[in-house]
């Protein structure tokens, strides 16, 4: 592949061992994937920190890289951890694996990973414009950016991204190129979406169907900026959908050619998703924020516990500086006052809640009740947030 100065610089060590390493990596990459030459990015976001998922193998990769003076060129922003790094003792984690996880953060902070610690760095301070070039690994955060803001990112792997930030380059092929990220199926959707949880089965069922496909929507009358998010997140989870369309929503859609394979969501897939999707009852935990809330979701959840009491543990999943603005706002206090907990730096995922005793959670995220049975060996009840503390409080 054709490298400029510049890259041919980074690849000779001329910048350091680990930049050459770096570079490296991302050069095997492009030739398997006959990219023709690099782009430059404008941030990276890596995934693998949770020391559940990475465990001590990387670990060790990581503080590697780090002795060996890895820095980062371009914003380089994390993913979830394992816990809440500043509250995890209060929350229930286990020392052991407080420690092991605080190892993993120090490497990250000493490349200059900024310690974000979210899935929805775009929330605040990290927001693309159209069309910048990305390394982005986190699947829902990626389908964000792709399908909700225009811009162009594969679904990097927790290295890669890292070479990408430290190179501030990623090769170019995938879903840089639009001949990749034309739609290959037209989504038409008749049901009634009227909560989060239902973007959530609707990306839920498309994912499955379509795995690494491009899906173009029709028939969604209307969604936020969450809505999208749970509906790119499930499809990402289920599936393998790293980019989609939403006709008069997303942007560039528009410009799209409908594809002709077609897929129905109507209330009859709606309703089967939810039966599919929910395999328990007694609730040990109702977890919100798969993908990390935004402060209007705190806000919306601390309005629905107002006064309330909960009987079973409640997580509201997200990221610190949204966590401030709540504090500042009153919500947080009230999120506590009702029993619950405003959970930042980690999710109901990626931490190990199978090992704080707990069984079955409750979720309104397509993603999240696609991955806790797996990865955290949990019962789902899997519905809208009003149900979810109803069923909290009894
Ligand atoms: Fe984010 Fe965890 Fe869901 S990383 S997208 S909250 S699984």
């Amino acid at each position: 592949m054709f490298l400029n100065k510049e890259e041919e610089k980074m690849l000779s060590g001329e910048y350091g061992t680990a930049t050459a390493k770096a570079m490296k990596l991302l050069v095997n990459l492009g030739d398997i994937y006959k990219a023709e030459k690099m782009v430059e990015i404008k941030s990276a976001q890596a995934a693998g920190v949770s020391y559940k998922s990475i465990g001590d193998p990387g670990l060790e990769f990581l503080q590697g890289f780090a002795s060996e003076g890895a820095k980062m060129r371009v914003p380089t922003f994390l993913n979830p951890a394992g816990m809440d790094l500043d509250e995890w003792k209060s929350i229930g984690f286990p020392a052991d694996f407080a420690a092991k996880q605080n190892e993993i953060i120090d490497a990250f902070r000493e490349m200059g990973v900024i310690l974000t610690s979210s899935c929805t760095p775009y929330y605040w301070s990290n927001l693309p414009r159209i069309n910048d070039r990305l390394a982005w690994s986190e699947s829902s955060a990626v389908s964000f950016a792709n399908s909700v803001i225009g811009a162009y990112t594969n679904r990097e792997g927790g290295p890669s991204a890292l070479a990408a930030g430290i190179c501030g380059r990623t090769p170019c092929y995938g879903l840089h190129l639009d001949e990749n990220r034309k739609p290959t199926h037209l989504i038409n959707v008749t049901a009634e979406l009227s909560d989060f949880a239902d973007f959530g089965a609707l990306g839920n069922y498309v994912g499955k169907i379509v795995k690494d496909g491009v899906p173009y929507f029709t028939g969604i009358k209307d969604g936020g900026s969450e809505e999208l998010k749970a509906l790119g997140a499930a499809m990402a989870a289920s599936g393998a959908v790293a980019v989609y369309y939403v006709e008069n929503i997303t942007p560039k859609a528009n410009a799209q050619q409908k594809p002709s394979e077609k897929i129905e969501f109507s209330e009859k897939e709606r309703k089967e998703t939810y039966e599919r999707l929910n395999t328990g009852t007694d609730i040990d935990l109702i977890a919100f924020g798969c993908p990390h809330c935004s402060i209007k979701e705190v806000m919306d959840i601390a309005k629905k516990v107002d006064g309330k009491r909960l009987k079973k543990k409640m997580w509201v999943c997200t990221s610190k500086p949204i966590k401030a603005l709540a504090d500042r706002m009153g919500y947080t206090k009230t999120i506590e006052d009702a029993g619950g907990r405003v959970v930042c730096d980690t999710c109901m995922v990626v931490s190990p809640i199978e090992k704080m005793g707990i069984k079955t959670t409750g979720v309104n995220s397509g993603k999240a009740a696609q991955y806790l049975p797996g990865f955290c060996k949990q019962s789902i009840v899997f519905g809208s947030a009003d149900e979810l503390i109803r069923r909290g409080c009894e």
